[in-house]
């Protein structure tokens, strides 16, 4: 049977699906869904999987739910709230694999999802496991996407919502869209890390949390790799890049790897690199120092205001998907990722800042020697180039400028 079990080591309390718990009542660590191995192999799967897409259920043309048999799925089709997330594209990046110094670069664009960033694929999950098990309100803190996105799932569930946000932090972009879909916004003083202690001081019985520490977000954002694989012919690439902010999406990447490989899907995995901007980079400090303990940064800066984030809550599942992946933590500065974002506009190809720290972090490991050049990769964009806006205005502002 499908379970929720501790992830602390050692501790591996064990609790039944839908109990709606974020934490384990016994040592107070983070909780993941304990898949079971599917019934069908894994040739079958994927050519269920490929076939579904020309399906007109609409549990089909989710590109989440698709992929059922790899997540709890134990719903009727009208308990799941979808937006149709999922099915995006891998685009070449031509100029910007050349910036980077290496040959064989592809985009993940996980920003080309409803509401424009990844968010959605973890929230179709966590909404439909909150309103399956009767939830009124969802609430979230966020630096503007998980807002956005909870939002809009949640209206789409008839659920309502509330965001925790970081006062004058997150682009006016994400407040607006989640002002758009009717969600009620609470402005934190402080940082993403304040409105998250803020939101997880709430004592009210039927308020559920769907952070990413909340376990069903992390089985949604799975998929991205499964739906990445298929793209890939099952082509395992050598290296998946990724941005790190709060670290749910790493370890949902991690946990996706770890079930193909177990599973019989897939016989290596990727190497796993988080990159985090330098103003706001714990994991990578600790990955660094060899410590076996995170410091939070207490005053988290950086322009990639979606992941400013100091204290992140899953860095113990991000760094087990490291360990399990051979892979690698880092950091690149604001600089950085301003021309590595520019270069990913002449791509035609567009993100937010946050998602260019991944291009960022390529060409530093390629310059490095420690990435090899002709090294088949996937650099994973979050969030959409509209999300930003006033961004891009003031740094293109700035290049005129200064010519
Ligand atoms: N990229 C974008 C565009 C994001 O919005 C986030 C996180 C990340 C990367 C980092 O992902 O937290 O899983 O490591 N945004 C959260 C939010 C914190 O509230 O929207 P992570």
């Amino acid at each position: 049977m499908m379970h929720l079990r501790c992830n602390a080591p050692g501790c591996g309390t064990t609790l039944e699906l839908h109990v709606h718990a974020l934490a384990c009542p016994k040592c107070g660590d983070l909780l993941e869904v304990v898949m079971e191995r599917p019934q069908r192999e894994p040739c079958d799967l994927k050519k269920i999987w490929r076939e579904r897409r020309a399906s007109h259920r609409v549990l089909d043309q989710s590109g989440i739910w698709r992929f059922r048999e790899l997540l709890p799925f134990d719903y009727a089709d009208s308990d799941v709230v979808t937006l149709f997330e999922g099915n995006v594209a891998l685009v070449r990046g031509f100029k910007s694999a050349d910036w980077a110094g290496v040959t064989d670069l592809r985009f993940k664009h996980l920003g080309w999802n409803p509401t424009g960033s990844f968010k959605d694929l973890g929230m179709t999950a966590a909404i439909t496991e909150a309103r399956f098990t009767g939830a009124k309100t969802v609430a979230c803190a966020s630096t503007g996407n998980t807002a956005a996105s909870l939002a809009a799932y949640a209206a789409r569930g008839g659920i309502q919502a509330r965001v925790y946000l970081p006062a004058g932090q997150a682009s006016a972009n994400k407040l607006a869209q989640a002002l758009d879909f009717g969600a009620e916004v609470v402005q934190v003083a402080g940082s993403f890390d304040q409105a998250l202690d803020t939101l997880l001081a709430q004592s009210e019985a039927d308020l559920q949390f769907l952070n990413s520490i909340n376990p069903f977000r992390i089985e949604g954002q799975k998929t991205a790799m499964l739906e990445l694989l298929e793209q890939l012919e099952w082509n395992v690439p050598d290296y998946l890049v990724v941005p790190g902010g709060n670290l749910g999406n790493s370890s949902s990447f991690g946990k996706a790897f770890r079930e193909l490989k177990e599973f019989g899907f897939i016989e290596h995995v990727p190497r796993l690199v988080i990159v985090q901007a330098a103003g706001a980079n714990p994991l990578a400090q600790m990955w660094r120092s060899g410590s076996g303990e995170l410091w939070p940064v207490t005053s988290p800066e950086t322009v990639a205001t979606a992941i400013r984030i100091g204290n992140p809550r899953s860095w113990r599942k991000a760094l087990q998907a490291i360990h399990y992946t051979n892979g690698v933590v880092m950091d690149v500065t604001d600089a950085e990722i301003g021309e590595a974002k520019a270069v990913i506009g002449r791509d035609g190809i567009g993100c937010e800042p946050a998602s260019a720290t991944t291009l960022a972090g390529i060409r530093k490991l390629a310059a490095a020697g420690e990435m090899d050049r002709d090294a088949r990769i996937v650099a994973v964009l979050t969030g959409h180039a509209l999300k930003d806006t006033d961004y891009i205005i003031h740094s293109q502002e700035q290049r005129a400028g200064s010519v």
